[in-house]
């Protein structure tokens, strides 16, 4: 059983003049509503609002300023700030959240967590722990409850079986899950491949852990799924190791079990680690609610016949974990945020070989000491409470991810590749001639309604919005129907000859 290298094994860097290049050319530059580059022009830059001031250049700016202006700067202590924290892009979603909340009455089609709360029985148990005074610092992998609820729950869910006592620690939610699994296994010099478009926190954290982030853009004619060939093409001397994110955000594909073999063989073959995400398991439909499980005669991790029955009862999309040879290089990232709906909670947890938990342990102690108590209980009540919640969440998702869909497909100009997961459509707005920024912005303007640009999820996300379906089904009904009309008024018309043009697979191909 070989066990991929952590950061201290790693061959010091030969040259770091390769920072930041992917195999199709720079990749670390995130587009960003506020055009900020990471080289370091914060929002806190040259205004107090993080912008030039209107109609005015940089150059021109000393000339325009009030005194108060240049006292302010004079009191921002930005020199005195760490080069690694200004190098950090701020999360263009951020940027979104701002713009919306000055249109109070916007319909918001932007949020990435579930509309509901969490289940009655969970928030009892929580209280309950509360008044029984179970209220002080807990292990730092967490309480023995919760380790074992999280082992009971991965092997009936999705046939992976983990020792609670040290493979399975509990974080913050999947963000700081992600931050302590990469601070383990990669470092300066070590590269680490994205898929692209991607959520917003992979490629600031593989900053912040001061390694070099190499993309690797998701393809339409793939459904936007991740692809082995690519990823192994990306692959250099330096990569460390790759984030997959299945059922993934913002392009809601589903990872077929055969391709996660594919993934799994380049992994083994070029010795790294797979840092998988897998926040939104739960949350798959159609074909893809129907997941092959990585074969039983394949898999020794695959749970006896009384849990494969349970696994049969709640669909999940397929770990990377499952597959032989992974489970020993795969660090699973998962949270209670979203299959639970308990977002605000902050509870997640790591599956993961005991020699990783050793480090992630370590790190840990210095960040957070030991989760929040009470969110542990209320986790522990939800793993092995009843799954109905989830499921009726999962229906509810595809009834809204059908109203999505059919309105996309009676509108000219706009192509979703269809969602197979999660509760995200990533919509192609090329037609309209707009680009994303303008798209949105235009959008909340004239319809109030509130999507999120695709160039908030990497370079590759231009040309696309992204809109959350986890809402409000009449609200959803209103928006689609708004965001038909804006679609209809900014469209150039489509002449018969070109329709063929406008099919999706080939416009992104
Ligand atoms: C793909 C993905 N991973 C991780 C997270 C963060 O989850 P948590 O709330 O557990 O930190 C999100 C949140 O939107 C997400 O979309």
């Amino acid at each position: 059983m070989v066990t991929p290298r952590l950061p201290q094994e790693r061959p010091t860097p030969q040259s770091s003049s390769l920072q930041g290049i992917s195999p199709q050319g720079p990749s670390l530059q995130r587009a960003s509503p506020q055009g900020i580059s990471p080289q370091g022009s914060s929002p806190q830059g040259s205004s107090p609002q993080g912008s030039s001031p209107q109609g005015s250049s940089p150059q021109s700016q000393p000339q325009l300023r009030l005194p108060e202006q240049n006292q302010h700067e004079q009191n921002q202590p930005k020199h005195r700030l760490s080069q690694s924290a200004l190098d950090i892009p701020r999360s263009g979603i951020r940027d979104v959240f701002d713009r919306v909340d000055a249109v109070p009455d916007a319909i918001s089609l932007c949020v990435g967590e579930p509309s509901d709360t969490a289940a009655p029985h969970i928030v009892e148990a929580a209280c309950a722990s509360m008044r029984n005074g179970q209220t002080k610092y807990t292990n730092i992998l967490g309480i023995e409850e919760f380790r074992t609820a999280v082992a009971r729950y991965s092997a009936e869910v999705k046939g992976l079986r983990y020792d609670p006592r040290a493979e399975i620690q509990a974080v913050d939610g999947a963000t700081m899950g992600l931050f302590l699994a990469l601070k383990t296994v990669v470092g300066p010099g070590d590269e680490v491949i994205i898929p692209s478009p991607f959520f917003t926190s992979y490629d600031a954290e593989v900053m912040l852990c001061g390694a070099d982030v190499i993309t690797v853009p998701l393809r339409a004619q793939h459904h936007m799924q991740l692809n082995a060939d690519d990823i192994e093409r990306a692959i250099t001397p330096r990569t460390k190791a790759v984030i997959l994110n299945s059922p993934g955000n913002p392009s809601g594909a589903v990872t077929p079990a055969e391709e996660l073999r594919r993934i799994a063989a380049v992994c083994i073959r070029h010795d790294i680690w797979a840092i998988s995400d897998e926040v939104y398991h739960p949350y798959v439909f159609g074909s893809a609610a129907n997941p092959v499980v990585p074969s039983a005669q394949a898999n020794p991790v695959v749970p006896p016949p009384q849990e494969a029955a349970l696994t049969a009862a709640m669909p999940a999309a397929p770990s990377i974990a499952g597959i032989p040879g992974m489970k020993e290089r795969t660090i699973v990232v998962e949270s209670l945020s979203k299959t639970f709906a308990m977002t605000g909670w902050r509870i997640g947890y790591l599956l993961a070989p005991d020699a990783v938990i050793e480090q992630t342990a370590k790190i840990a102690e210095l960040m957070h000491s030991s989760v929040n108590a009470t969110a542990q209980y209320g986790a522990v009540a939800a793993l092995t409470g009843p799954r109905d919640h989830i499921e009726s969440m999962r229906r509810h998702y595809d009834h809204n991810r059908s109203i999505v869909l059919n309105a996309l497909r009676e509108t000219n100009g706009l192509n979703a590749i269809d969602p197979q997961g999660a509760f995200y459509a990533f919509v192609d707005i090329r037609r309209t001639g707009m680009d994303s920024e303008t798209f949105s912005t235009r959008l909340l303007h004239d319809e109030h309604v509130a999507v999120v640009p695709g160039n908030a999820f990497g370079a590759v996300g231009e040309g696309f919005i992204r809109l959350s379906y986890a809402g409000d089904t009449q609200e959803l009904t209103e928006a689609m129907m708004r965001l038909r009309r804006f679609a209809a008024t900014h469209t150039p018309p489509v002449f018969a000859r070109h329709t063929r043009a406008f099919h999706p697979v080939e416009m992104m191909a």
